[in-house]
This record gives C-alpha cells, sequence and structure tokens, in this order.
C-alpha cells in the first residue's frame, strides 16, 4: 500500500499558512505516496481545493477520516489535542512544534504514540539547508516587518525632492541581524530609508556593510566571542548590556523606525528597548518587535496588539509576520517540508532511519517518550 500523506486545516488562531501547495503535492506523489488534503486547507494563501484536485490529491471533508488513514501527518503548527487523538500509534507527524513551549501538544503526541519531527529543530547542516523553514520563514517575516513600518509610519521612506518640499528618508534602525534582520536591511534599504543595524555576533559587521547598512556595535572582547559554533548568538552579560544600552539608547532617540529580531534559541528573548528609551523618541515613531512572542525585544510591546505610547509612539507586536505573507511563506513551508519528508520515503516506502543526523536532531516523540533532550530535560 502506498504511503498516505495528510495535510489538515490549520486550526490555531490567526494561522493562515498551509503545509501543501499543488507543486509540492505532485512531488510527494511521486515519491510513490498518496496525499490527502482537508477541504479549505489552501484558504489563506490563495490556494483553491480544485488547485489540489488537479494536481492529484484527494479532497476530503471528514477530518477525522482523514487523519484515522495518515502515515504522515504534515503541518505548520502542531496539531490540536482532537486532531492527536484521532491517529493511530505510529503516525509521523511533521510540523513547526514550537517544541520548547507548548509542551502540552508534545505530551499529547507522546501519549498517543505519534512520531514527532519538529522543522524548528532542523540543524544547519548544508545537505538540511533546503529544510531550514526557521530561515524561510524568518526571511519572509524580516520583509513584512519593514512593510508593517511603513504602513504604521505616517511618513515616507525614501527621500523625495518635490516643488513643495524635501521629504527627509526615513531612519531605520534594525537590532539582531539574522535572517530576518538581514531581509529587514534589504528591503528598507531597497525603500530608501537611511538603515542602520546592530548585533551581538561579529560575523554580522561585514554582512550588514555589504548591504548598504552602517554598522552599530559595542566591539569589545565579549563581542568578538559572542557567536556560538553552531552559529547562533550567546546570552551577554549584564556588563554588555549595560553598554549596549548607552550606545544604543541614544541612537534610537533619533530613530523614525526600529524593527528588533533578537533571539536567543531555547531562552527568552533579550531586552534591547527599555520603556525609557521608547519614551524619548519623537510621536509617530514606529517600533515592530518581531520577538515578542518569545517575551519581546522591546518593552511594553504586547503579543498580537500595537500599542500607542503616551508620547505617541506605536509599538507594533504583531506575531506570525510569515502569515501575514502567507501564499510565499506556505510555499517555501512547503518546499521545505517536501525535502523533509524525503528523508521518510524509500523506494515508496516508509523508512524511519533515527540515526540520520537530521531525523536524530529532529526527533521529539518517539515510541510512546519524549525524546528529545532539549524539551525533556
Ligand atoms: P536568531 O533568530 O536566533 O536571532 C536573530 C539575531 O539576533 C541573531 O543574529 C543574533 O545574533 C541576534 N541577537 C541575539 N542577542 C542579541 C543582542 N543582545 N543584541 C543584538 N542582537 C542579538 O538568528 P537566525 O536568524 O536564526 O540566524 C542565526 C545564525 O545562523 C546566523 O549566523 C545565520 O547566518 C546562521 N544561519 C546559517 C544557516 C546555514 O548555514 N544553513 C541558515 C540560516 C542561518
Amino acid at each position: 500500500m502506498a504511503i498516505a500523506i495528510a495535510v489538515t486545516r490549520e486550526r490555531r488562531e490567526g494561522e493562515t499558512r498551509c503545509a501543501l501547495t499543488p507543486e509540492t503535492a505532485k512531488k510527494l506523489i511521486a515519491l510513490g505516496a498518496t496525499v490527502t488534503v482537508e477541504a479549505g486547507t489552501g484558504a489563506g494563501s490563495s490556494i483553491p481545493d480544485a488547485d489540489y484536485l488537479e494536481a492529484g490529491v484527494t479532497v476530503a471533508k471528514d477530518t477525522k477520516a482523514v487523519l484515522e488513514r495518515a502515515d504522515i501527518l504534515l503541518k505548520v503548527r502542531g496539531p490540536t489535542a482532537q486532531e492527536t487523538s484521532a491517529m493511530k500509534p505510529g503516525t509521523i507527524v511533521v510540523a513547526m512544534l514550537d517544541a520548547f513551549r507548548d509542551k502540552d501538544t508534545v505530551a499529547a503526541m507522546a501519549g498517543a504514540n505519534l512520531t514527532s519531527f519538529a522543522m524548528e529543530f532542523v540543524p544547519r547542516i548544508s545537505r538540511a539547508q533546503v529544510m531550514d523553514a526557521l530561515s524561510s520563514q524568518a526571511n519572509l517575516a524580516g520583509y513584512r516587518a519593514v512593510i508593517e513600518a511603513a504602513y504604521a509610519y505616517g511618513k515616507g521612506f525614501p527621500m523625495m525632492m518635490t516643488a513643495a518640499g524635501t521629504v527627509a528618508p526615513a531612519k531605520v534602525f534594525i537590532m539582531g541581524v539574522g535572517v530576518a534582520g538581514l531581509q529587514a536591511i534589504a528591503t528598507a534599504r531597497r525603500m530608501g530609508a537611511v538603515v542602520t543595524a546592530t548585533d551581538v555576533r561579529p560575523a554580522t559587521k561585514e554582512q550588514v556593510e555589504s548591504l548598504g547598512a552602517k554598522f552599530l556595535a559595542v566591539e569589545d572582547e565579549e563581542f568578538k566571542n559572542a557567536q556560538t559554533a553552531g552559529g547562533y548568538a550567546k546570552p551577554m552579560s549584564a556588563e554588555y548590556q549595560a553598554k549596549q544600552a548607552i550606545l544604543t539608547g541614544e541612537h534610537i532617540r533619533k530613530q523614525d523606525i526600529v524593527i528588533t529580531t533578537a533571539l536567543i534559541p531555547g531562552r527568552a528573548a533579550p531586552v534591547l528597548v527599555t520603556a525609557e528609551q521608547v519614551a524619548t523618541m519623537k510621536p509617530g515613531s514606529v517600533l515592530i518587535d518581531l520577538a515578542v512572542e518569545a517575551g519581546g525585544n522591546v518593552e511594553g510591546a504586547k503579543a498580537g496588539e500595537v500599542v500607542t505610547t503616551r508620547n505617541g509612539v506605536q509599538i507594533v507586536g504583531y506575531t506570525n509576520l510569515p502569515g501575514r505573507i502567507a501564499a510565499d511563506a506556505s510555499a517555501l513551508f512547503a518546499k521545505n517540508l517536501l525535502a523533509f519528508t524525503g528523508l521518510l520515503i524509500k523506494d515508496g516506502a516508509l523508512t524511519l532511519d533515527l540515526e540520520d543526523e537530521i531525523l536524530k536532531a529532529a526527533v521529539v516523540t518517539h515510541g510512546g517518550a519524549v525524546v528529545h533532550e532539549g524539551v525533556r530535560g
């Protein structure tokens, strides 16, 4: 029997993305699988059911029946409790599980004896680049952050010299120059803003400058060692953070837009902009906090809300920015999933090689237990 791949509608609040496109469906079918999608799955990404049908996918209305038959379930976010209980033991689930935080979903999947893989744990080795969902989504989030900033900001981005006077270019400061930050710099530059950026990893200095932006950071001994072997930032000392706050504080006061993207994997996001600093900004200025779901980089940011401060500054705390550019986010995420699923299928049959470096890093639950050390611990 062919492997049954199922994709259900996203049920988490505000989730507009989907885990399958007609293009990836065709490729999954070519691997020897049958693909069933729940009706309406692509709606938030402008993919009608008819397009799935045309790609050879079965479109089903009965969610329970779809799940009961599945060998592999592909999703954007973790399955709901109801979805989890509808699946047979041994079903493989692949999604952005947010496994460090969403312990309930992880426990439910372990209890139902599902084998689950978290896309956010796929290691950043070259073989897995095509599966790197953190990057594919962060890149779009960085782009969209600038669009949201431009929308909230009551002035223009580029310098415009007109007969009626000159419009000054917007000053944009990007804090945290990972994948999202780099795309935010590039986007803001394309729109004509004057862009500066900061990060604690020395490697970012050259990247910032190569995009035509100016780099600003406390470049001391600690800074020189702030990058882990895996390429991520380390938590910085209180002393460093104090020096950083003095340097950036003076700068923030003069900015029109500040976009923060700083994260440290598995920990709360560092606070980079204090309420006091926000209070020094000009009325009409905008802050976009991409780290709001991890606790936030901006004091006063609220998840899912736009807060207007007493001095007329907006702090935008939208969650799920990739979901605000859903059609592209789904297309890229579905490609990441397709590549990952390729590791689970050999010659048309299901293979579960948990010694594979990528699968080993990404597996969260298996055999009725939570097997990922970081999540269990
Ligand atoms: P992330 O989302 O974990 O963090 C975003 C940024 O915040 C990082 O650049 C980090 O250094 C910065 N940050 C943390 N604490 C900060 C602080 N106190 N002040 C200022 N900035 C702070 O990072 P992301 O986007 O996941 O990228 C991390 C690294 O992984 C980068 O070096 C990136 O180039 C690399 N990478 C490698 C890939 C590969 O080799 N396949 C693929 C994607 C990313």
